[in-house]
């Protein structure tokens, strides 16, 4: 296993490991030393069938089903969203996100958040489509003492609703959710800095389109204040890493550390088809 760090302040770039077959104990003792010291962990050239893909998640956190709604899977792996631009038939195949930029992190809105995600390239654009990175970390540890003090305890409440309705509102196709299927996604409160459990260092952690507020925050106060932290990470050297995707790209982060978002590309005669799992943390709350 060999471990190339891609530059900037975190993301390197593991070569060496055949990610069809198990791997050794000794890589993976070497792959999660990576993980801890680099957040972001991409593994090029891999040519993975859908189990590969989960037993690669796996290395870090269980596979979880996706929720009821969140977009089409891949047939026979409901741990595994398609994410795409391509309609056969007139018929979507995947998720598309038509609005371009969203900072989030995966699954914030929902029980046991994850460790890791993983997002498996199998068609990629000439141009465009690039996935953006933000090192949670370093953008809190930029900030001046007194902003990150003020942040230290603050709380959001994180709506899946919310980010449905969003997702379904940058889609196009998704259906909206119907009373029931919201009475099953009630809020939930979580850090806006939060403590990683491995480091302990401190990490900016949110998902701006599901925070509905924060504390006693007035809803476009809170939205102001995540849009004022968004304005710090993309203009702080070092703190964005942009991946530029090669089919066969296997990238696995750290959640728990690592914000990231869509980045715009030309929809109309360009493929793009991704597989996104997510997986399962230990913590009911974070
Ligand atoms: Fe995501």
């Amino acid at each position: 296993v060999t471990v190339t760090p891609v530059g900037g302040s975190f993301g390197a770039r593991v070569t060496g490991v055949d990610l069809r077959s198990q791997v050794t104990p000794a890589q993976k003792d070497a792959i999660l030393q990576a993980f801890h010291v680099y957040h972001l962990l991409c593994f090029p050239d891999q040519d993975l069938a859908p189990a590969d893909e989960l037993r690669l998640l796996e290395l870090f956190n269980p596979a979880q089903s996706m929720v009821e709604g969140a977009g089409p899977c891949l047939p026979g792996y409901p741990e595994i969203l398609i994410v795409s631009n391509i309609a056969e038939d007139g018929q979507p195949l995947g998720l598309t996100n038509k609005v371009s930029m969203e900072w989030h992190t995966d699954n914030s809105e929902i029980p046991y958040p994850p460790i890791a995600s993983l997002l498996y390239a199998v068609e990629v654009p000439r141009t465009g489509g690039e996935t953006y990175f933000a090192n949670g970390h370093l953008a809190y540890e930029t900030l001046d003492a007194a902003t990150r003090a003020s942040l230290d305890d603050r709380r959001c409440r994180y709506s899946w609703v919310q980010l449905q309705e969003w997702l379904a509102a940058a889609d196009g196709s998704l259906p909206v959710m119907n009373d029931e299927q919201r009475a099953l996604h009630p809020d939930l409160m979580r850090p806006l800095v939060r403590v990683h459990p491995v480091s302990g260092r401190k990490a900016l952690w949110f998902t701006i389109e599901s925070v509905i507020s924060i504390d006693e925050m007035s809803r476009p106060e809170s939205r102001a204040l995540l849009e004022g932290l968004i304005d710090h990470i993309v203009k702080t050297p070092y703190v964005v890493y942009r991946h530029d995707w090669e089919a066969g790209d296997a990238v696995v982060w750290d959640d728990r550390c690592v914000l990231h978002s869509v980045c715009e590309y030309n929809y109309a005669d360009q493929r793009r088809l991704m597989h996104l799992s997510v997986g399962r943390g230990p913590d009911r709350d974070c």
